[in-house]
């Protein structure tokens, strides 16, 4: 059967949704040979073996049915046991959905929360996916500026000045993508205060957590305003677990309760047997032992990323303590867009890195590198990188 070329009617809500616009580039990229990709948004590891053999001892015990909607009881109990010892915060299985990804709580919050006349405050530069859930909830948007002096922390004056009667929800994501910025507790706190005062709900998108160089700590936002909080979650990148979409929100029960109702229609349960691994990946050694493992890998990849941007002409990398991303700023004296010099460094050096447009405004002027990229690869798009820059 093939399908007539005709017009469809679709619904306008789909038309409010942007493709990426790193596309284009990408697809430039495709289209040529001998090229590193470090526009890479997911760890390069695998999944740890204990984690993969879990799921598969779950699949041969007979975990293949529905779960219930939020999610398999003790799954839960194992996130709420995971905050409780890792950060002393006390939730309950009912303070918990298990999503599909970061990507669905996010979702499920905004569709929960927000409405048309209701605003949002979203930070710029920031990840792609919080404009669009905007969008499709109907609510406007509110860009606050992330600035380098202020080490792309939220500043809390700022954040009071942007919030009006319509404001009902910040996004916070600490560590940052793209930036690389950590939140320290005094920031945390004061937003937490804000939110309370305000009234005002906190996204709070977390799934870098477990990537902190340089001692940094991470200070999720559930610890200064609970009530308020909504936190998005995944195992995606603290467990190399990307293509299993295995994630979760944490915030108040009413709220989860209602996040629940839509995920019901939409998901159903995420994956049973994935739950199951879910589990392990929270209580066993093996896993955690693995994830020290690739935090030391992705700090000593950082350590060469930086060292070798710092001694590069016409770039200036932000010394970020989190995530596997670099965000460096490009000299201005160039003269070029992040758009602009991407492509440049595509035709130049054979190096995809993402233009920071891709995440606002303010994003323009930087462009994001990954390092979850072998040491060897790193070195030679680094190297490449040098060569095209001093001929600039
Ligand atoms: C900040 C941030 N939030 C959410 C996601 C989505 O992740 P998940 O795979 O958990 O849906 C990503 C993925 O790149 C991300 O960088």
């Amino acid at each position: 059967m093939r399908y007539k070329k005709r017009k469809y009617f679709l619904a306008g809500r789909i038309n409010l949704i942007n493709r990426s616009k790193i596309r284009e580039l990408f697809e430039k990229a495709s289209r040529m040979e001998d090229v590193i990709s470090l526009g890479i948004g997911e760890p390069d590891f695998d999944t740890p073996e204990v984690i993969k053999e879990a799921a598969k001892t779950a699949l041969d015990e007979g975990y293949t049915h529905y779960t219930p909607n939020a999610g398999i009881p003790e799954f839960r109990e194992a996130i709420a046991e995971y905050y409780r010892e890792f950060y002393g915060i006390d939730v309950d299985v009912n303070n918990i959905i298990v999503t599909a990804g970061a990507y669905e709580a996010t979702y499920l919050a905004f569709q929960t929360l927000l409405e048309e006349g209701d605003d949002v405050i979203i930070p710029d530069p920031a990840f792609v996916c919080y404009v669009e859930d905007a969008k499709i909830a109907e609510a406007g948007i509110i860009r606050l500026p992330l600035r380098e002096e202020n080490k792309f922390r939220i500043n809390p004056d700022e954040l009071v000045e942007a919030i009006t009667k319509r404001t009902r929800m910040i996004v916070i994501n600490y560590p940052n993508n793209p930036t690389s910025a950590v939140l320290d507790k005094k920031t945390a706190k004061a937003i937490g205060e804000i939110a309370q005062d305000y009234n005002i709900y906190i996204l709070s998108d977390e799934p870098y957590e477990h990537f902190l160089y340089e001692g940094a700590k991470h200070h999720p936002m559930l610890k200064y305003a609970p009530d308020n909080t909504i936190l998005a979650n995944s195992f995606s990148k603290t467990f190399a677990m990307t293509g299993w979409r295995l994630g979760y929100a944490i915030g108040p029960a009413q709220i989860i309760r209602d996040m629940v109702k839509l995920h019901a229609y939409v998901i159903g349960n995420v994956a049973s047997f994935v739950q199951i691994a879910g589990i392990t990946a929270l209580r066993d050694e093996r896993s955690w032992e693995a994830v020290k493992k690739m935090r030391r890998v992705y700090s000593s990849r950082r350590r060469i990323v930086l060292d070798y941007l710092s001694k590069m002409p016409h770039v200036e990398p932000f010394r970020g303590k989190g995530t596997f991303y670099t965000w460096v700023k490009i000299d201005p004296e160039l003269d070029m867009t992040s758009e602009d010099f991407a492509d440049y460094l595509l035709e130049n050096a054979g190096v995809v890195v993402i233009p920071g447009v891709a995440f606002g405004e303010y994003g323009d002027g930087y462009v994001r590198i990954s390092y979850a990229t072998k040491k060897e690869t790193l070195v030679e798009a680094m190297e490449r990188m040098e060569k095209a820059l001093e001929r600039i």
